[in-house]
């Protein structure tokens, strides 16, 4: 089981989309089994997989990462009821590339910021690695969708940063996207020192709306990926995400997507690849070497240094 978080604390870098393309193809066409997190009072990603009315009976019903985490405080153990806070999107039964079962876990955003002003960030940064995780293990992936702007007391976030094994950071190729990368890092790095495991380790970048001929990836990013390799930095996904009218509509909620084609049209075979590409990173995995220096030398190539 592998647990991975998709993370930029910058707003709009698809985040969201991302996680959309990714638990569909692990689960429709890597056949994998899938748990999606949604941690953002948003529900973008839950809603676009599961669709509005489904996200607000669990909502009303209880059944949400603020229930769940309810229950690990009161309880103060691993649970054996985690299906009781799940919501399922079933199977279609459509011909060709049809949707495969996803299990989802939804946010309650009214509910969400209330608890975590009682949450302590001595205390409760780690409840997810310790008492959630263990009771996960029969999934191949658990992906998790975060919000933007979350700080050391953003709990439930900060929460599934920790219990991650890795942090895949989709990023813009503009020069606004970049400059919001020593956040990002900030937070990871942070997110590694509450585990104290070495993890969350980062993936990678994904190299989301860029197309490689264009200006805007050359001037801000292409150096980069150049040298990443080279001076053992996070490594930048090989597979880009276009821009594409297909992944801009992938998250809206109204779609009723029957087949992997419908919902990724034109881009089917990009969000494909980069899911193949996850899969076999994450069978590669190996505990991170990534050394103190990283962050220096990253944000140099970056040009922020
Ligand atoms: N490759 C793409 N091509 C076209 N549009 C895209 C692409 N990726 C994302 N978008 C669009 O950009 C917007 C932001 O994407 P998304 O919601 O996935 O970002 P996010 O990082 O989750 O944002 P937030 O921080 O608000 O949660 C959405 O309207 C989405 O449809
Ligand atoms: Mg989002």
């Amino acid at each position: 089981m592998r647990v991975v978080s998709i993370y930029n604390n910058k707003g709009g870098e698809g985040k969201s989309t991302v996680t959309v393309g990714l638990t569909e193809f692990l689960s429709g066409n890597r056949d994998k089994s899938v748990l999606l997190i949604d941690l953002d009072a948003q529900a973008s990603s839950a809603s676009a997989i599961l669709g509005h009315k489904q996200v607000v009976k669990a909502i009303e019903e209880r059944r949400t990462s603020v229930d769940l985490i309810n229950q690990l405080r009161a309880k103060k153990q691993i649970p054996t009821n985690t299906a009781d806070f799940i919501s399922v999107r079933e199977a279609t039964d459509a011909r060709g590339s049809a949707l495969a079962k996803l299990d989802v876990l939804v946010p309650d955003g009214a509910r969400q910021f209330e608890l975590e002003e009682q949450l302590s960030v001595r205390k409760d940064s780690a409840l997810f690695l310790n008492l959630l995780k263990p009771a996960l293990q029969e999934y191949d992936y658990v992906i998790v969708d975060h919000p933007a702007n979350i700080a050391k007391r953003s709990l439930v976030p900060i929460n599934g940063l920790v219990m991650s094994d890795m942090v895949l950071v989709p990023i813009r190729p503009t020069r606004i996207s970049v400059g919001g990368l020593p956040r990002t890092l900030d937070m990871i790095e942070y997110a590694q020192s509450v585990a104290g495991n070495g993890s969350p380790a980062m993936v990678g970048f994904l190299l989301n709306a860029t197309d490689r001929r264009h200006q805007q990836y050359r001037s801000n990013l292409q150096k980069y990926v150049e040298k990443a390799f080279e001076q053992s930095l996070p490594p930048v996904f090989e597979n880009v995400w276009p821009p594409s009218p297909a992944f801009e509509a992938a998250t809206d909620p109204r779609r009723d997507f029957r087949t992997l084609k419908d919902r990724f049209g034109d881009s089917y075979d990009h969000a494909r690849k980069v899911a193949l590409e996850l899969d076999k990173k994450c069978q590669a995995f190996q505990p991170p070497k990534h050394r103190p220096s990283m962050r220096k030398s990253l944000l140099e190539l970056l040009g922020l240094g």
